[in-house]
């Protein structure tokens, strides 16, 4: 079933996000100078952003895709996370940096902060356009590099974010209210 547009409260315009990538790629820009980067997409929610930032970023870089599966396609995490498709290439030596569209329970980067370490990358970083700290798993202790926003525990949806499979294309983020909701 296609979910009604209008039950999507705008949280962030897109005029924010644009102005938000602009900074993190100029922040990224001066932290890696020279340094050749690969920017490493969590498919698909990462497509818009990734899209967008690596175009604001002036250091060398080259990107991949990994897709990992957390959610069956509801609102709540299923906490297992399953890898769907791995990287095209090796990132042994590379200045890997992990861009994710958000970060709820913190499972998805533990899980692949793990995997990568294991194949010797010259280092790890991460950058999520959203982080929800209130979602965090109990005990988990993630360290994030780069975060665009930070925002309260609601289920948002648009720029890449999804409700299954549907909204990713929105230009801003927002919060889904699902028709339970008194509205
Ligand atoms: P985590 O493993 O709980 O940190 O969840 C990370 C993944 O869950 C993200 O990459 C999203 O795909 C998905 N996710 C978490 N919160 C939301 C949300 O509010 N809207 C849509 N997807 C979400
Ligand atoms: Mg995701």
């Amino acid at each position: 079933m296609i979910p009604d547009v209008s039950r999507v409260d705008t949280l962030i315009s897109a005029e924010r996000i644009q102005a938000r990538v602009a900074e993190l790629g100029a922040r990224i820009s001066a932290d890696y100078g020279d340094k050749d980067i690969t920017l490493v997409g969590i498919l698909k929610g990462s497509v818009p952003f990734l899209s967008d930032l690596m175009r604001a970023i002036t250091s060398p870089l080259q990107i991949d895709f990994l897709e990992l599966s957390s959610y069956a396609g509801g609102l709540q995490s299923t906490g297992a996370v399953r890898l769907m498709k791995d990287l095209a290439h090796p990132i042994e030596d590379k200045h890997v940096m992990i861009v994710e569209d958000i970060v709820d329970t913190g499972l998805t980067l533990r899980h692949l902060l793990e995997m990568f370490a294991t194949r010797g990358p010259a280092s790890l970083a991460i950058c999520t356009l959203l982080d929800k700290p209130s979602g965090r798993a109990p005990g988990e202790e993630l360290t994030i590099d780069y975060t665009g926003f930070t925002i309260a525990n609601h289920f948002v949806v648009g720029y890449g974010l999804d409700l299954g499979g549907y909204f990713r294309n929105l230009p801003h983020v927002g919060v889904y209210h699902p028709p339970t909701d008194d509205r």
